[in-house]
């Protein structure tokens, strides 16, 4: 089974710009961006043509990659303050001289939609989530759309950022999965991944699993985004492992945009609890 991501994304922003025509608000989302890196500003885009076809309101915000921390901070502040602004959102990464904790910190919990505030964070942990990060957000409902079941189930994440791994492990384990977190000093990875009902790879290594690795049937959940040859592709080697896999989620297609779809929700869910 092919775990559509597009398709979901496509499904769930359709009935969301319904939700918002009815509901009479009309929330707005802030991007901030440091900087002028191409990827970044790809991945900016994509969300603000996301809110263009839900009705979400945007305003960019654009400093420049020298920018100072305190000058961040103050635009942070200020979007904080602004009634207007239901969501807030600073691209990652961010320029060396800018440690990401404090500007995640900075933004106010309740509107924070990417979910990346230390509260939110630990209120994922302690199993009361408010905002939880986007794109592990987007693989469970994924996962649910298609009826994986995660009780009981024994989950392996690769990785342990604070963006996917993490609190792709803490949303697996508040929905009963026993669950595993490897990263680059795990020892015998294959061991791990070999016993996975549900594998969420999320290393950044190109086409680093391969059939071999993976149990027969297991659901396999490629978060990686990687070029070989200039060509897109993630963590999983497609082609061989989708003979073995129960479902696998294709690169692009899966969970890129199951993200985009994520924001979109968090930022009308922070529209409605703010009014
Ligand atoms: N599709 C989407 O919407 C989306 C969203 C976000 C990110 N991504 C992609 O997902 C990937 C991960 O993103 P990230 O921000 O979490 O990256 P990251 O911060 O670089 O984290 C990568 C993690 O993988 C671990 N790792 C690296 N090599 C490994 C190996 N050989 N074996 C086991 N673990 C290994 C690292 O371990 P250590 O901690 O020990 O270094 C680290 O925890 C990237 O390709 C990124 O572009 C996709």
């Amino acid at each position: 089974m092919i775990l559509d991501g597009k398709k979901i994304s496509e499904e769930r922003l359709s009935l969301l710009r319904e939700e918002i025509a009815r509901s009479g608000l009309q929330p707005k989302l802030a991007t901030v961006i440091v900087g002028d890196d191409p990827a970044s500003r790809l991945y900016v885009r994509m969300k603000q043509q996301a809110c263009e076809r839900v009705g979400i309101a945007s305003v960019s915000v654009e400093l420049p990659v020298d920018c100072a921390v305190g000058s961040l901070l103050a635009r942070i502040n200020d979007l904080n303050r602004d009634t207007s602004i239901d969501g807030i959102l600073v691209q990652l990464p961010l320029p060396a001289q800018i440690r990401p904790e404090m500007v995640t910190s900075a933004i106010a919990p309740e509107k924070d939609v990417d979910g990346f505030n230390p509260l939110n964070l630990g209120k994922l942990l302690s199993g009361n989530p408010l905002f939880v990060p986007c794109t592990p957000m987007g693989i469970m409902t994924l996962l649910h759309t298609y009826g994986i079941r995660t009780e009981g189930a024994e989950a392996v994440v690769i990785g342990r950022s604070i963006e996917v791994g993490r609190p792709c492990a803490v949303m697996l384990l508040n929905a009963h999965a026993t669950v595993t977190i490897c990263h680059s000093r795990t020892s015998n990875l294959k061991s791990h991944i070999k016993r996975a009902d549900i594998v969420i790879s999320a290393a950044g290594k190109a086409r680093f699993i391969n059939a071999d690795m993976i149990r027969k049937g297991a659901t396999i959940i490629d978060v990686g985004i990687n070029y070989e040859d200039g060509k897109l592709c993630g963590d999983v080697d497609f082609e061989g492992v989708q003979q073995k896999a129960g479902a696998i989620t294709p690169v692009p297609g899966g969970v890129g945009p199951m993200t985009i779809v994520s924001l979109m929700e968090n930022t009308f869910r922070a529209a409605r609890m703010r009014r």
